[in-house]
């Protein structure tokens, strides 16, 4: 080894002790004859002291170190002098007088210095990835995740789960992104699809009497991404059989439990709560609300239809819905501008005509509108939402679905406007009975809310054919801080209902069969009940962070454009493998 000890580990009891340490110039500075240095490497930053007084040549050689170079040094740790201690590092009583150096390697002058004033942007971050990873703070959460990836693997194996591979080459599964396709040289003109999921997969693995499964696995969607979206990204993947609902969600339960207490040395109380798809609709406007705060959505429907305010009677006349948000002492806290032009674009954006809005004042409603509504409505909607003086009512009116999208993107405004939550708090619970279809109104056909894989609530089978948008599926979703943190779903074990689904979803038999036959004809030979959940791996490191960026916890993340930054992927590739794949490129020329 090139080192004796690390960058974060010299205290004062190593005082007198001869060491070796190796790391990057962190910072370096010339004091009238003695240049100091803070090495780093993953564990800490130590300060190294070159005395220039000796004019040996290795003083002189300390003298060029420049931010980022690569050096060795040995010898003696020394306690500081009083009050020359740095308490923000951890090595900070102590520093070493080098008397044995070597520069292992020069650095170029670097973009960016990883432990500089300001954090660089991403651009140039992810351009020179390798750079950004000195950052202590991206070391951090790559640790992190090495640990939560470890208390998961721990956590399966305890409870008698393998862990099982699953082909990266395989068939298109409908997950309902595009898929990344890969075309095979040996069959011309056939593709691979990089799997969306292991859907298809762990279900087989279920028929073939591996009983208990997971796997951190790596998934592939060509989709539109987002801060918490990311086209290549990481799921721990489960699946058991012979097993109900409630079986999958313990499991969980106790995942969640066991992550949060080895990465949070935190307790959590179990079970999580659960929560319809309804009841979540109803009273956040969202299936996946942040609960870290309160703010429910209460309707005033009944009030509303007999007030004399247009918009709201002709509302509920067209059997829509007109409902609101108490924003609890924040009436000096937003200003007209702030209300009409602001908080009106943002509900713009889910299809919102408008936001109406009442300050709580002596028990009534004050607002250029109050005057449609009479003495007792107004104390009736107060009471509604148990108003006090200073509060802010906000109000949205049109269809369930808009005033749902809008009063949702209300409620996490103010919850952040408000800062009505720590954080760094955590709050995950289930949420169950989604919808089994949703109405695809662009395709004119039923899509399927999760995947077509679900088993639906025996009840609602007779809305199979009479009304689709009534049956709700058997599945779940996994919400913390407002992110779809897991989902899963009792599955379909036999054929004929698979097929029925297929059917319902506008898949033809013979597409089916072309699709997905091989996994049909599975379920004809002895299927076992079975459910499962995927979790976002990235996603919870990110949460467990306390970050807002799922690129911050993965090692080489794509951008925004699904691009590799560093290494310019996608890239174009030679003649040569594009006709040995029988590939023709034909893009018009611009
Ligand atoms: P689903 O598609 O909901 O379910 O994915 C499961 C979980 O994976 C995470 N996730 C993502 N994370 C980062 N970037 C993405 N592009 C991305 N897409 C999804 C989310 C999500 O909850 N096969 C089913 C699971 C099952 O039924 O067992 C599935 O993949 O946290
Ligand atoms: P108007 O009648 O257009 O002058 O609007 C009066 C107030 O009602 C304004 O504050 C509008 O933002 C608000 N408003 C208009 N349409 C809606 C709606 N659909 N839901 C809630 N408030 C609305």
């Amino acid at each position: 080894m090139l080192r004796t000890h690390t960058c974060g580990e010299l205290r004062p009891f190593h005082a007198g002790q001869t060491v070796t340490l190796c790391g990057w110039v962190d910072k370096y500075r010339d004091h009238a004859g003695i240049v100091f240095i803070d090495l780093r490497d993953r564990y800490g930053k130590t300060q190294i002291k070159f005395d220039l007084a000796d004019s040996s040549e290795i003083q002189q050689q300390a003298r060029h170190l420049r931010h980022e170079d690569v050096v060795q040094v040995s010898g003696k740790v020394v306690q500081r002098p009083e009050g020359l201690a740095n308490p923000k590092l951890s090595t900070g009583e102590v520093e070493l007088l080098v008397n044995e150096f070597s520069l292992l390697n020069k650095s170029k002058t670097p973009p960016f210095e990883p432990e500089g004033q300001s954090i660089p942007n991403e651009e140039i971050r992810l351009e020179h990835r390798y750079i950004d990873l000195r950052r202590p703070a991206l070391q951090q959460n790559l640790i992190l995740r090495h640990k939560l990836t470890m208390a998961v693997r721990q956590y399966f194996d305890r409870l008698g789960f393998l862990e099982i591979e699953t082909p990266m080459l395989g068939k298109s599964t409908p997950e309902g992104a595009r898929d990344y396709l890969v075309p095979s040289r040996v069959h011309e003109g056939h593709f691979y699809a990089l799997p969306q999921s292991p859907q298809l997969y762990k279900q087989l693995l279920m028929v073939g009497g591996l009983d208990r499964y997971f796997q951190i696995a790596r998934c592939f969607r060509d989709e539109d991404l987002r801060a918490d979206r990311q086209p290549e990204f990481t799921q721990i993947d489960v699946e058991m059989a012979f097993v109900e609902r409630d079986d999958i969600l313990n499991a969980i339960d106790g995942l969640v439990a066991e992550m949060t207490n080895q990465l949070r040395n935190e307790k959590i109380e179990l079970p999580l709560k659960r929560y319809t798809y309804q009841e979540c609709m109803e009273k956040y406007g969202s299936d996946k609300p942040d609960l870290r705060f309160g703010l429910p959505i209460v309707d005033i429907g009944e009030i509303a239809a007999e007030c004399d305010f247009g918009v709201f009677k002709q509302t509920v006349a067209a059997g829509n819905r007109v409902r609101g948000i108490n924003a609890k002492g924040a009436a000096e806290k937003y200003s007209r501008k702030m209300l009409d032009v602001d908080m009106k674009g943002l509900v713009a954006e889910y299809g919102a005509k408008g936001v109406a809005y009442f300050k709580v004042a002596g028990g009534k409603l004050e607002s250029s509108i109050a005057k449609f509504f009479t003495e007792d409505q107004q104390r009736a909607i107060v009471q509604k939402f148990e108003g006090q003086d200073g509060d802010l009512l906000l109000f949205v009116a049109d269809t369930f679905k808009v005033t749902s999208a809008a009063l949702s993107a209300i409620r996490n405004k103010l919850g952040r406007e408000l800062e009505l939550y720590d954080p760094r708090s955590m709050q995950t619970f289930w949420v169950i009975d989604f919808p089994m279809f949703t109405w695809n109104a662009e395709e004119n056909k039923w899509d399927a809310e999760h995947h077509p894989f679900c088993a639906i609530h025996p009840e609602d089978a007779e809305y199979l054919q009479t009304d689709p948008g009534r049956v709700r599926a058997n599945s779940y979703d996994l919400v913390c801080n407002g992110y779809e943190a897991a989902s899963g779903s009792v599955r379909v074990h036999d054929s004929k209902t698979q097929a029925r689904i297929f059917e319902l979803l506008n898949i033809k038999a013979e597409e089916a069969e072309a699709r997905f036959g091989f996994f049909l004809d599975a379920l004809r030979y002895g299927a076992p009940p079975h459910a499962g959940v995927a979790l976002g791996l990235d996603r919870w490191v990110m949460l467990f962070t306390g970050g807002e960026n799922i690129r911050d916890v993965i090692a080489f993340p794509k951008t925004q454009k699904a691009a590799d930054a560093m290494s310019g992927a996608p890239s174009v590739v030679d003649f040569k493998q594009l006709r040995d794949l029988r590939i023709k490129i034909d893009i018009p020329a611009k």
